[in-house]
Parts: structure tokens; sequence; C-alpha cells
């Protein structure tokens, strides 16, 4: 098929993986550019994408997924507070600490860092943050440090009191948070990155490795491995923790803060040993924050239904599952789906969540059982097939991942049709 070329490119290039994100997604993106070039066809379209660096960078921002907002997977912050405290310690004023979030998109993730370590008390000198994003536009607006609403979202919006000012139909960030922080344009796949190598104290890359395929995923994990301190922290996004485990680190063991550290015999110098160190990152007793979906386009499902009483309140509750898993309310949204289920006829989306809540908990055995329900209820459920095919990856079945994958695809086909 002639896009093929287009998926090699953008695959080369950025790391994409067309199956994660669904091919009519890509396929809807060459078709913008090409009307926006006036590109005959894609023959012709492909010669001046070749030509052009500009036109290379119009199709990478048409195919990226900037989906992001501030404190995203809340206790990964409150996680990071305490390692930095113990961290900062240990350097005892030798340097500051540094940070890096990549991809950091339009600014939130590093920003949501500065605020919260300034909150803990930490000061301005003490620390640096690097945020980097391949997506130039987006960058840009993470400068600015302008933000609308979808950019705060849940309950918890006391930072935006402390840490903005409201300015018309948004709010500005204010300059103290926006000087700890250095947004710039990169490319994780850049091999220049080598030059920040044994940096970083943590790195946060959450969100970006569930759109390549496994040897990028390796790939980049190997580059992030390398940016990071021997001790240093790396925080992924909750679909990612399975990926990491198999290729060699482990879990801190803070619930719900996706934060991995080097197996001990990775690690050449003695490591400093992270508070609340567990053997896993399951502690059943505390309440925890649920997983946020991995955004995807075309495939957020939006639970709205008409409105007969009975359905009304079927739609009212998914409503209500998506909004206190977006705010982080794990415990809630596990009782909800459960509620769910006792009330109505079994839907796939709720087995879906209930499935990412156990995913996230390091639960794979009973996360896979509740993708596999919710697959049987909608075999085309495109989030349950990818998350499911994560899982299977983790455990070695890439052919059966791969399957997943194609199914995914097609599923994403079939709908835009
Ligand atoms: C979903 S956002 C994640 C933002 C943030 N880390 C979070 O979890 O909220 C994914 C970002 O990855 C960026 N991206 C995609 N490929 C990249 C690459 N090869 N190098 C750097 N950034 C990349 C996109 O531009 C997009 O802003």
């Amino acid at each position: 098929m002639s896009e093929q070329r287009f998926f090699r490119y953008l695959q080369e290039r950025i790391g994409l993986d067309v199956e994660s994100v669904g091919a009519p997604m890509v396929e809807r993106a060459l078709r913008q550019r090409c009307l926006a070039l006036h590109a005959a066809n894609l023959d012709d379209y492909w010669l001046r994408l070749q030509q052009s660096p500009d036109e290379q960078l119009a199709l990478i921002e048409a195919v990226i997924v900037p989906e992001t907002w501030f404190f995203r997977y809340p206790e990964s912050f409150g996680a990071l507070v305490g390692l930095a405290q113990k961290r900062l310690a240990e350097l005892a004023g030798e340097r500051p600490l540094r940070l890096l979030s990549l991809p950091c998109s339009t600014g939130e993730e590093p920003y949501s860092l500065a605020m919260a370590l300034l909150d803990a008390g930490i000061t301005p000198p003490d620390f640096r943050i690097d945020g980097i994003d391949i997506s130039p536009s987006s960058v840009a607006k993470g400068v600015q440090g302008f933000y609308g609403r979808n950019s705060f979202r849940g309950t918890e919006l006391a930072f935006r009191e402390r840490h903005f000012r409201e300015c018309g139909d948004g709010h500005q960030l204010d300059e103290r948070v926006r000087r700890q922080v250095n947004l710039e344009v990169g490319n994780v796949l850049d091999p220049a990155l080598a030059g920040r190598n044994g940096q970083y104290d943590f790195v946060f890359c959450r969100n970006l490795l569930i759109y390549f395929d496994v040897p990028t995923q390796q790939r980049v994990f190997e580059v992030l491995k390398r940016l990071a301190q021997p001790q240093g922290v790396l925080f992924i996004g909750p679909a990612e923790g399975s990926l990491l485990a198999r290729l060699g680190m482990r879990p801190l063991g803070i619930a719900q803060s996706f934060a991995y550290v080097r197996q001990p015999a990775d690690v050449p110098a003695v490591p400093a040993q992270p508070p609340r160190q567990q053997p896993t990152a399951v502690a059943p007793s505390r309440p925890r924050p649920a997983p946020v979906p991995p955004a995807r386009p075309q495939r957020v499902a939006a639970p709205v239904t008409p409105a007969v009483e009975v359905r009304e309140s079927e739609s009212e509750l998914l409503a209500s599952i998506t909004r206190q898993a977006n705010a982080g309310d794990s415990a809630q949204a596990r009782a909800s789906c459960h509620r769910y289920l006792r009330q109505f006829a079994p839907k796939a989306q709720v087995y879906y969540w209930l499935g990412l809540l156990s995913d996230t908990e390091g639960d794979a055995q009973q996360a896979l059982t509740h993708y596999r329900k919710a697959l049987y209820l909608e075999p085309q459920h495109a989030e349950a097939l990818l998350h499911l095919a994560t899982l299977l990856a983790a455990q070695g079945d890439q052919a059966g991942a791969r399957r997943l994958q194609e199914r995914a695809a097609r599923a994403g086909r079939e709908s835009e049709r």
C-alpha cells in the first residue's frame, strides 16, 4: 500500500508504531497534509515531504498525541518530593537536583514537578528541570505558560490558586515556577541526547513508550537509563510498567507512582535506598488513584447514552467512573465499576477500566482476565486490545501481542468507515 513508506518514515523518525495509534489516524493526517499543500496524490506529497524539513515537522505535528494535564497521576508527585528531599540531603549542596520530563508536551508535567518541589519547601536554587518534546508547537505553548480548562482536571486544584493568575479564559503560570523549567524541542531518538548521559536524578517519561513497537521501546528505555544517574529514578506511565520490569528495572513500591530504579546488579555504585521500598508495587490497604487511559485519538470511549430514565442513571454511573478515574480516585472508580456490574448488563468499557486498575497495581493476571472479558463482550474494543497486547508482549508472547495490535488497527479502520 502506498501509505507504507509514510508509516516507515514516521517509525524511523519519531518511533511511532502506526499499529499502536491505528492506521486511520495516520491516514487522516496524510490526507490533511495533502490538502494543505494541494498535493496531487501521495506520490507528489512524498516528494515534497522529502524536500521540506518544515513539511516533515508539519506531518509530525499532525500525528502526535499531545494529551496531558497538570498533576497527572497525583501520587507520583508525592513520591517525587520524598525522594528529592532524600537525594538533596545526600548531595549536601554539591549541586542542584536535575530532573527531566521527556516528552513534556505543552509543559504541564515539568511545571507540575516544579510546583510540587516548591510547595514542599525546596528552594529554587536547589533544582532544575528540563522538558523536551518533539513538537515545536507544543513546546512554544509551554513556554508561554498560559493554560485553558483542559489542563486542569480532577478536584484537587488548590495548586492553581497558589501558582497561577486568572487571565481571560485561562490561567497564566507564575514566573517563579516558569523560571525553574527549561523547555526545548528534541527527539528521544536523537543520538545527541547522549551528551546528557548521567545528568538526571529523576527522569519522567510517561505516555510515550506506548506509541512505540517493542524494539523501539527497548532502545528508548536504554536511552532513558543512560540519561539517569545510576541510582536515578525513572517515572513512567501506568500502561508501561510491565515492559520496564522485563527490561531489568524494579518498581520502587510506592503505590501509583510508577517509579522504577535499576536492579541492584545493574547499579555500579552503592545505590541510595529509596524510602518505603517494597518488593512489589502493590500495597492493597492504601487507597489509590485510578489510572487514566493513555490518550489515543478516536479511541477514547465517551460513554454517553440517550435520556430514557434507566439509561440515564447508567450513563451517569459510567460518567462517574471516568471522572473518578481521571481524578485519581482509584478505590471509588473500582467500587463504581462493581456497582455498575451489579446493576446493569456487563459492559466492555467497565471491564476495561477494571483491567487497567489491576494493570497499574501490578496484577497482570487479573488485568488479563478483565481485558479478555472486555473483548468477549466487544471484540473490537481498541483500548482493551492494545493493553492486552502490551501485557502479552511483556510476558514474551510477541506473536500474540502482534495479532492483537493488528486486530486493534483493523477495528480502528472499520470504525472510521
Ligand atoms: C501524550 S503526550 C505525554 C505528555 C506527558 N509526558 C504526560 O504523560 O502527560 C506524548 C508526547 O510525546 C511527544 N513525542 C512523540 N514522539 C516523540 C519523540 N520521538 N521524541 C520526543 N517526544 C515525542 C509528542 O509530541 C507528545 O507531546
